[in-house]
């Protein structure tokens, strides 16, 4: 069987969905779970884009070596000499030069002739060459560009040394059978084709990425590049679960070989809504809450008789776990560690014990823990960037008589604050006296409660959006008060903007 290479682009296409920045140390987290994952290549980011990114692409080519590395450059030399200084260190690096090729990315974007960008596709590959064999070539734009010029940049690109291909349909603009006969014309028109592995890269506008992907590889594509949950630019890119579970699930039909463990598929999409605070929407193929619940009577009856009724997939091959019941308060290290293995999470020691404290904490006011609220607890006592507010106390006082007030303590540089304030509702006096302490002045775009499991002692989930001085980020809280996880999601956010203003020096 033929092998599809899986090319991840979470961390770069990915990190540019709106309120997907994610910071290093949570760069590195997600990079060992696409290890894990065994996707083909990582693509860790663009290291000239800033130093944030180059320094992540750096780390990750020094420490995940079992994967290929690859960084995203512009055709100039700068460029691409920056970003092998950041993929050096990998033991299989691989450096993505792409530019455009369409006549509207020509004309508006980068005001050059056909021939110039022609010239200078093959000029970037030869010099990226120079430092390492690996080199792939992306022709921005492709599925928007002339056929004709696209296989003679394409064919430059490969004469020049390029070993991957990549057309990528930028604005996810075309059909499936267009992109299918794109495909197949570009392998009978470019000579040296056979020398380059042929990669595609779809995004979601018209949400069509997955289907085009799939249809690319039947004309012969052997690369996917994808992300976890389709995050990506806009409406994002082809979702890898997806494609991947596809492709096994129709062996029959497809029957290619994909090197991903797929156990590893949902321990991957909640680190990813972990970190990031994006939701998967309930509905979302292979890792939504509802993608394996069946709710008509007639579907229970069938899964009860025979799963195979309603399933095309069983639920543990894409690693949700059956029976989601887990651990209790009386529940020790050992078996606390194991599970968070299962889960996906590699903690130090210190991660660790901190984690183990507020599970007891959980597991004294919650009967049931479930993988979701270990994963909230993770979530919200993990993977977040190093506080400079920390919450040491709240309390609200509400009802329908009285005017709810809020007293709060914050912890800043080590400095203990205290202040107290009224407003419409216990959140809303929580946020104002968080806002008075900490001085901040972000506004408050979206506020979203999710219980994370059943059950009135369900641990609350809440997920806010704040923007301040044109940035913009996700904050998250977890508690099984749901005011309580209101303020950390709110203080989450806040040390996620202060961490984003100091990077851009705001
Ligand atoms: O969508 C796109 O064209 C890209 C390229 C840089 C590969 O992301
Ligand atoms: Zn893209």
């Amino acid at each position: 069987m033929e092998k599809i290479r899986i090319f991840d682009t979470t961390l770069r296409d990915g990190e540019q969905s709106p309120g997907a920045s994610m910071n290093l140390d949570e760069k590195m987290m997600l990079a060992r779970q696409l290890e894990r994952l065994k996707v083909d290549v990582i693509e860790a980011g663009f290291p000239s884009s800033s130093p944030g990114d180059f320094e992540s692409v750096k780390r990750i080519a020094q420490e995940v070596q079992e994967t290929q590395i690859a960084g995203l450059s512009r055709t100039t030399p700068g460029d691409i000499d920056r970003a092998w200084e950041a993929l050096k260190y990998a033991r299989n690096p691989l450096i993505h030069v792409f530019i455009a090729t369409s006549d509207i990315h020509l004309q508006y974007k980068l005001r050059k002739s056909r021939e110039e960008v022609l010239e200078e596709a093959g000029r970037a590959v030869a010099y990226a060459k120079r430092h390492t064999q690996e080199v792939e070539f992306s022709a921005e734009d492709a599925t928007r560009s002339d056929p004709e010029y696209l296989a003679r940049v394409v064919e430059a690109a490969i004469e020049a040394g390029a070993t991957i291909v990549n057309i990528p349909d930028t604005v996810g603009y075309i059909i499936p059978t267009e992109y299918g006969k794109l495909i197949t014309f570009l392998r009978q028109k470019v000579k040296n084709i056979h020398k380059a592995i042929l990669s595609i890269h779809c995004h979601n506008d018209l949400g069509m990425a997955v289907a085009n992907s799939l249809t690319a590889v039947e004309s012969g594509a052997r690369q996917i590049e994808c992300t976890i949950n389709g995050i990506g630019e806009r409406a994002g890119n082809a979702s890898l679960e997806e494609i991947v579970m596809a492709l096994k699930t129709r062996r029959d039909f497809f029957s290619y070989q994909v090197g991903v463990v797929t156990e590893q598929i949902y321990p991957a999409s909640r680190l990813l809504s972990g970190i990031t605070g994006i939701l998967v929407p309930p509905n979302k193929a292979i890792v939504g809450a509802n993608a394996f619940a069946h709710e008509a009577g007639i579907h229970q009856d069938g899964i009860l008789k025979e799963k195979t009724t309603y399933e095309i997939m069983r639920p543990e091959s894409v690693g949700i776990s059956q029976s989601t019941l887990v651990l209790g308060k009386h529940s020790g290290r050992h078996a606390f560690r194991e599970k968070i293995k299962t889960l996906g999470y590699e903690l130090s020691e210190a991660h660790l014990n901190q984690a183990f404290q507020r599970f007891k904490e959980v597991a004294d006011k919650k009967k049931q823990v479930f993988d979701e609220d270990l994963e909230a607890i993770i979530a919200d006592e993990i993977l977040r960037i190093p506080d400079l507010f920390k919450l040491v106390n709240l309390n609200v006082v509400s009802g329908s008589v009285t005017v709810p007030t809020a007293t709060v303590q914050i912890e800043i540089g080590g400095k203990l604050y205290q202040e107290a304030g009224f407003g419409d509702g216990p959140v809303d006096a929580a946020y104002k006296t968080i806002s008075k302490i900490t001085k901040t002045k972000s506004h408050l775009l979206k506020f979203l409660v999710n219980a994370i499991t059943g059950g009135t002692d369900a641990q609350g989930e809440v997920t806010v959006i704040l923007e301040e001085e044109g940035i913009r980020v996700t904050g998250q809280g977890a508690h099984t008060d749901i005011i309580i996880a209101a303020a950390k999601a709110y203080i989450n956010g806040l040390n996620k903007l202060e961490h984003q203003k100091r990077i851009k020096g705001v």
